[in-house]
């Protein structure tokens, strides 16, 4: 529950920066719904800590997350994921955090793993890292948006291809895709995206959480609708503080110092 200590995950902080370590290695970080639950408590109370900017999600070298927990879906009947919303009920907590969440993957992320790397604002990746819906294999399909946010992440062809025979990619292909950002040598990995994060950090936390929502919106709207809403947005940050501080730095050559952080 919301206030014992979580038992799957580590939660750490990285100056501003708020890090999930998904840890059920022997498992390798399988999402079961304890798992999810303490995740998305965590994001929550990151999302509402004035101390944090940014956040941060990763798992162990072998694993970013090898999917759903198999084991725990294997009896499950209709009435029962149906009724209970099993499995995906605690899934969507990350999609209300307001602050940016970058996924840090290294090895697998498949299945539920790789559609919680792509519920994040983007992906950095390990050169080791391997991505895949293989839901097909087990008789299902995917079921956190996999076959949703594949499509707009890396276009038609390779996400059917993905989807219906159930291969993984590596990190230079899913680069190569668009479905990451940056791929980098393993060894690097976190200091690649803590180095992200803390960037993010340093700036207007108002508009950061405007970028976000804007980029967001481009996935839900049309073009009109969606340049009217940035437009929207942008207009309305000339009403900050950290806008004038920021313009006034950069016309006096100085470090902005942003108030809302
Ligand atoms: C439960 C899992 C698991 C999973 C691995 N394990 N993936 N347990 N759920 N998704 C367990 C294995 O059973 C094993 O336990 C241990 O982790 C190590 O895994 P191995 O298979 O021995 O490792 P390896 O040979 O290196 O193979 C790695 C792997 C393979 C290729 C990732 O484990 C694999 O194919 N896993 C399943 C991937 C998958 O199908 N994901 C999609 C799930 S469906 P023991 O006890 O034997 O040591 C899904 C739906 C999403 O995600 C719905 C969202 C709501």
């Amino acid at each position: 529950s919301a206030n014992t200590t979580p038992e799957l995950i580590t939660v750490t902080t990285e100056g501003r920066v708020g890090i999930v370590t998904l840890n059920r290695p022997k498992q390798l970080n399988a999402l079961n719904d304890q798992l999810m639950t303490e995740l998305g408590t965590a994001l929550k109370a990151f999302d509402a800590d004035d101390a944090i900017g940014c956040m941060v999600i990763t798992g162990s070298e072998k694993a970013f997350a090898a999917g759903a927990d198999i084991g725990a879906m294997a009896t499950y009947s209709f009435t029962d994921v149906y009724k209970g919303d099993y499995i995906t009920r605690n899934w969507e907590t990350i999609r209300s955090v307001r602050k940016p969440v970058i996924a840090a993957v290294s090895g697998f992320a498949l299945g539920g793993g790789c559609e919680l790397a792509m519920m994040c604002d983007f992906i950095i990746a390990a050169d080791n890292a391997k991505f895949g819906q293989p839901e097909i294999k087990l008789g299902i399909i995917p079921g956190a948006g996999g076959t949703q946010r594949l499509p707009r992440a890396v276009g038609k062809a390779k996400a059917m291809d993905l989807v219906l025979t159930g291969r993984m990619m590596d990190a230079t292909e899913a680069e190569r895709a668009g479905l990451v950002s940056r791929v980098v040598p393993l060894e690097k990995l976190m200091e690649e995206t803590l180095g992200a994060a803390l960037m993010i950090c340093e700036y207007s936390l108002i508009s950061v959480m405007a970028a976000k929502e804007s980029v967001n919106r481009a996935f839900e709207s049309g073009l009109a609708d969606g340049v009217m809403f940035e437009r929207r947005l942008f207009h309305a940050l000339f009403a900050t503080e950290d806008q004038k501080e920021g313009m006034d730095a950069f016309v006096n050559k100085r470090k902005a110092a942003f108030k809302h952080r």
